[in-house]
């Protein structure tokens, strides 16, 4: 079958019981795997301390999947197409003992594993995750200015540390690192040129994103979001860009690259150009609940069949019957309407 937006060539998945796509005919790919709903910042965006402060109740240990069911849910999955595997939070690098996870989700044939880190532990973790085998790692960095930063983080974290910790990864050897910065209008938007001089040449690579709508807690105002065109065109006039294909189908971010040859820069446009037509991720959250989109309402309770003593088999037909139920395209159907609906937060299922 070809599909117009995967084509001949995208490497469809192929289970047991033949390609699992969804009612749009989208493959699953990418499993991000929420390691904990905690983390050691409160950017206003996300985590908001109005909302999650002192008496905020967190997920209790034991309804936190442990390592071995994780890895069971990923291997399951990587039978039903999936071959990345990305960790987030809430902070994963807080998860004790991380890199024992990396290492266990490496031991599956085939199955690339990614981190989604604020970079605030990397100095001290870099090491151990790369000799675990992590493939990959991306840090949120949403200003280079120090005093926008901390105020982004809510916690008077100063930037210099994350800068460290990125240098870290990269001499670790998980590079190239890739750099997320979220654009609010009117907070971190006057300092955007720096970040994009000071990474390039670096081999790192910087993407935007657009500010979104996930969760109810933050605020979103459409006057707040940068659309990424105009980032682009900021950026171009400076130093003067082209594009580039995406890397695979389904990339989220545009990429460019500098005509002068220093490297890449690249745009996440998640509400002015959305991608739902080719999304293939899956997002799993920390106790264990499977969702099919990041504005999703509700997931599917995976815990309960993988604490029930389920078979393998059992498990799978769980996965498979509820990706083929999968219809999401919450960006491309984006209005006043669906402002209002409820929706999982960012923290919880990690971006
Ligand atoms: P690679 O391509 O492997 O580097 O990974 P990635 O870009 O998918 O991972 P990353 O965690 O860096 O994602 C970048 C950001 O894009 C996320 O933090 C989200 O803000 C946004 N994003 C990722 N996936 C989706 C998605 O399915 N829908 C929407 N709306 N936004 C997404
Ligand atoms: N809009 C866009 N990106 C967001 N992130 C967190 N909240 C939002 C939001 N409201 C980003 C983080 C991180 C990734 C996991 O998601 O900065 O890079
Ligand atoms: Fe900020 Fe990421 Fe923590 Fe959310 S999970 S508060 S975006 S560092
Ligand atoms: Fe995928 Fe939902 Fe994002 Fe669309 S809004 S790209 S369906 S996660």
């Amino acid at each position: 079958m070809t599909h117009p937006d995967f084509g001949d060539d995208f490497e469809r998945p192929v289970a047991a019981g033949g390609s699992l796509v969804d009612t749009l005919g989208r493959p699953v790919h990418d499993l991000r795997i929420s390691v904990t709903d905690r983390c050691n910042f409160r950017c206003q965006y996300c985590m908001p301390k109005e909302v999650f402060g002192p008496g905020f109740a967190f997920l209790p240990r034991d309804q936190v999947l442990s390592f071995e069911e994780i890895t069971r849910l990923t291997r399951i999955f990587t039978g039903l197409g999936v071959r990345k595997a990305r960790l987030t939070g809430g902070e994963p690098t807080l998860r004790s003992q991380l890199p024992t996870l990396v290492e266990l989700l490496k031991g599956i044939d085939g199955l690339e594993v990614t981190l989604t880190t604020n970079g605030t532990l990397l100095a001290s973790q870099a090491e151990a995750l790369a000799a675990a085998g992590l493939d990959r790692v991306t840090v949120s960095l949403d200003s280079l200015d120090d005093a926008t930063f901390r105020q982004m983080n809510d916690m008077d974290f100063p930037v210099h540390l994350v800068l460290e910790g990125i240098e870290a990864a990269a001499r670790a050897g998980l590079a190239p690192v890739k750099v997320n910065a979220v654009v609010r209008r009117g907070v971190n938007d006057h300092t955007l040129l720096d970040l994009a001089r000071h990474f390039r040449g670096t081999g790192h690579i910087l993407r935007f994103i657009e500010f979104m709508d996930v969760g109810t807690t933050n605020g979103w105002r459409m006057d707040e979001v940068v659309p990424a065109s105009e980032l682009r065109d900021r950026i171009d006039a400076e130093f003067r860009l082209e594009p580039l294909d995406p890397n695979y189908t389904g990339e989220v971010a545009q990429r460019y690259r500098y005509r002068d040859g220093a490297g890449e820069v690249g745009f996440i446009t998640s509400v002015t150009q959305p991608f739902c037509a080719t999304c293939t991720r899956a997002r799993l959250s920390a106790d264990g609940k499977l969702y099919t989109c990041l504005f999703a309402a509700g997931g599917t309770d995976l815990r309960e069949i993988l604490r029930s003593g389920a078979s393998d088999e059992e498990v799978e037909a769980l996965l498979r019957s509820t990706w083929e139920r999968r219809s999401d395209r919450y960006s491309e159907l984006r209005s006043s309407e669906t402002a209002g609906l409820p929706k999982v937060e960012m923290s919880y299922i990690g971006g």
